[in-house]
């Protein structure tokens, strides 16, 4: 069971050992890289290919590790027993499984756990589910019973750096970060996303994208899902390549550049190179 990509995800060949080191190992694969790089997509994907079923998990600043195993709804239990109901007697009918127990019970198939933006969540959160990523099983004390993976799961966790995640956590999984793609990979992915395409329009909108994203000082530089995005409306619009061809960064903006842009110092950050372009010159 390998996994070689798919033909809607590029994977390069750094990150296919990656996927296919954890899966052997099978230990959870932590995914980090720029936002848009395709680090969820990916987990999805994983599972489309070995053709498992997929089990995901959002992180949030609220979420607690305990989510992703179980919650106890003593609300419905006491709402319940006022209304006189027979299953109140039951406990098991107000335990609602997490992510975690629903990837641990897949019965015939093994499964994908998707783990994603794990640094959104509270430093302890990682450190909260050592254990069961580890031996994969953990307790249920209102069942008495231990709920152990009948398939050690595929897990993929990704990540966006926001907070530095714990050494013990880090030694349980495998790592990879998803490097900002080359042009030629860049070429593969808009490939697979616009089959079609006009090769100039590609050819010009890589240029200006990968120029914006050289501009020292940007706070969000675009990424892999804007220039997809950047493109759609491009062609939307019917642009012209000729007029994208002559486009110089430091003369104008780019067409539709709230697609690549995402907040205002940046778009000042591009008008002040043009002025400065024009005190130089004039
Ligand atoms: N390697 C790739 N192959 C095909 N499409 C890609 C690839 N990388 C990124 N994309 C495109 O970028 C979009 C965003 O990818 P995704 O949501 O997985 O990014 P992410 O890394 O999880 O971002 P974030 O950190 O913001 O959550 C995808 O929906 C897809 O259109
Ligand atoms: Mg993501």
């Amino acid at each position: 069971m390998q996994f070689t990509g798919t033909e809607n995800y590029v994977a390069t060949e750094e990150l296919k050992v990656a996927v296919n080191a954890a899966i052997a190992l099978q230990k959870p694969l932590l995914i980090k890289g720029e936002p848009g790089t395709g680090k969820t997509m990916l987990a999805f994907e994983i599972a489309k290919a070995l053709n498992k079923p997929m089990y995901t998990w959002h992180i949030k600043s609220t979420t607690v590790a305990q989510q992703g195993l179980y919650e106890y709804d003593a609300v419905a239990r006491l709402r319940d027993s006022q209304l006189g109901e027979e299953k109140v007697k039951d406990i098991a009918n107000y335990i609602v499984k997490g992510q975690l127990w629903n990837a641990f019970e897949s019965e015939t198939e093994q499964a994908v756990l998707l783990i994603d933006e794990i640094d959104k969540a509270d430093i302890e959160f990682p450190n909260d589910l050592l254990l069961e990523l580890d031996k994969m099983e953990f307790f249920v004390y209102e069942l008495q019973k231990t709920i152990k993976a009948k398939n050690r799961p595929i897990v993929i966790i990704t990540s966006n750096n926001e907070k530095e995640l714990p050494d013990a956590f880090l030694r349980r999984c495998f790592f990879h970060y998803i490097r900002f793609p080359e042009k030629s990979t860049m070429q593969e992915i808009i490939d697979v996303h616009y089959p079609n395409i006009e090769q100039k329009l590609v050819d010009e909108a890589m240029r200006i994208f990968y120029n914006i994203r050289e501009v020292k000082g940007l706070k969000k530089k675009p990424s892999t899902s804007e220039l997809i995005d950047w493109i759609h409306l491009l062609r939307l619009g019917g642009a012209d390549t000729s007029e994208l061809e002559k486009l110089d960064l430091s003369e104008e903006l780019p067409p539709q550049s709230g697609a690549l842009l995402k907040n205002e110092q940046d778009i000042e950050l591009l008008t002040k190179m043009k002025k400065g372009y024009q005190r130089k010159f004039y």
